[in-house]
């Protein structure tokens, strides 16, 4: 099989990438490892922002979006009974919306297979050749026969555990990392969600009430690193949940049926460069965000935003320069959001080795922001668009 770019992996990173080559009029070939069912059924977070947005709408994907997706103009921050309000509308003129990665994932992969365009799911990608030439080859297994895609440029959106950044030759790729000894402990429940998206740092740990309609609630809790979701019972998290809300008497957070677990491990993470040769990474497969800052989807839309636009340049003129650039036009953005998303992480979680006195600063650092609209706008701004790119 040939085409003109090779796009390993159908989560946010490869399908915005093969729809905004397509709408420029660049063939792709999407290979995915495992199956439609297990790709729809994958839970994660659910905060666009206005570029991810304005990206849907751009590709005409926008319609369910508009339907079904949830303005969430307020971020709550909770601690000691005090309750901090972001208005970000009233702070950035912006708000974001709540619809769930695997909802846009959906739309995406649908009208991909509706157009007829190439999209192969349980077709894993097993090696890579001939990245720094100009026809590198993706090795792939699917329905148990080895084949190849012959291509001109391969982006590698497969992910932090993928095979595209594991395939680049020892010493080009650096990353430096942060590790965390917590988890999120996530679920989603049949239970009316509370007004705003809201966080807390108790002394048990961080909370976080968010929602995925007016009757879906998605709640965390922060657990330990290697905690067992099941040892969490229903009427333990909700206890917890209660507590770390600071809702004793629980009238506030309503209970109901939890049908979904999931347990994310927290890490920063980034490689640089972002490129090597003809292979060009976006989303987790470069760079990894703690989720407080709800990025990682926004930040992968926004990669491919460059990528697709250098990548159509290269097709339609010859000219390399955009894809040349690509991991010095992103890199900046990049870190920001990752300082940011460590940022809301160190003010809201309880860290283990935290001496009484850290804790006092985190907990003067929250007192100062309640006081000030100036820390409170710093916050929203990057709350609401920190993965904007210009077209
Ligand atoms: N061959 C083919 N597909 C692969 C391979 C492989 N060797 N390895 C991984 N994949 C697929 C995975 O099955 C997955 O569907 O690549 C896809 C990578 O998708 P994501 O992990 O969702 O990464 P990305 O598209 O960058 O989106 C980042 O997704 O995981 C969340 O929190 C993350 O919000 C962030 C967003
Ligand atoms: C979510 O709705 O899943 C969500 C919201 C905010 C976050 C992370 C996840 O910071």
């Amino acid at each position: 099989m040939k085409t003109q770019v090779g796009i390993i992996g159908a989560g946010p990173a490869g399908l915005f990438l093969a729809h905004l080559l397509k709408q420029q009029g660049v063939d792709s070939v999407i290979l995915e490892a495992r199956s439609y069912d297990y790709v729809l059924g994958r839970v994660r977070a659910g905060v666009l922002e206005a570029g991810t947005i304005d990206t849907m709408h751009n590709l005409g994907l926008g319609e369910r979006m508009e339907r079904e997706g949830l303005v969430d103009d307020g971020l709550d921050m909770r601690f000691r009974h005090r309750n901090i309000h972001l208005d970000l509308p009233g702070l950035t003129g912006r708000a974001v919306k709540i619809y769930g990665q695997q909802e846009v994932v959906k739309d995406l992969i649908d009208a991909r297979l509706e157009a007829g365009d190439p999209l192969i799911f349980d077709a894993e990608v097993v090696r890579l050749e001939g990245l720094d030439g100009d026809t590198p080859k993706i090795h792939y297994r699917h329905e148990g026969v080895d084949k190849v895609l012959d291509c001109a440029l391969v982006a590698g959106c497969d992910g932090f555990h993928g095979i595209a950044r594991a395939s680049v030759p020892a010493g080009v790729i650096e990353t430096i990392t942060k590790s965390y000894d917590f988890a999120w402990l996530g679920v989603l429940a049949k239970a009316r969600p509370i007004a705003d998206m809201t966080y807390t740092n108790h002394d048990n740990g961080f909370a976080l009430c968010s929602r995925r309609s007016l009757e879906v609630s998605r709640l965390y809790l922060q657990v330990g690193a290697n905690e067992n979701p099941e040892d969490w019972s229903d009427a333990r998290f909700w206890d917890e949940l209660h507590t770390r809300m600071f809702d004793a008497d629980k009238t506030e957070i309503a209970e109901g049926e939890i049908f979904q677990r999931d347990m994310a491990r927290l890490r920063s993470y980034i490689a640089h460069p972002m490129q090597y040769g003809n292979l060009f990474l976006a989303g987790d497969a470069v760079h990894i965000v703690p989720p407080a800052g709800a990025k990682g989807l926004n930040m992968a839309v926004a990669d491919v935003r460059v990528l697709a636009r250098a990548m159509v340049a290269f097709f339609s003129t010859g000219a390399r320069s955009g894809l040349d650039r690509y991991s010095d036009d992103c890199e900046a953005r990049v870190y920001k959001t990752i300082r940011f998303s460590v940022y809301l992480t160190g003010l809201l979680h309880k860290f283990d080795d935290m001496s009484p006195f850290d804790r006092a600063m985190q907990f003067s650092e929250l007192d100062f922001i309640a006081g000030s609209e100036t820390a409170q706008r710093v916050i929203a701004e990057q709350y609401v668009a920190l993965s904007d790119v210009s077209d």
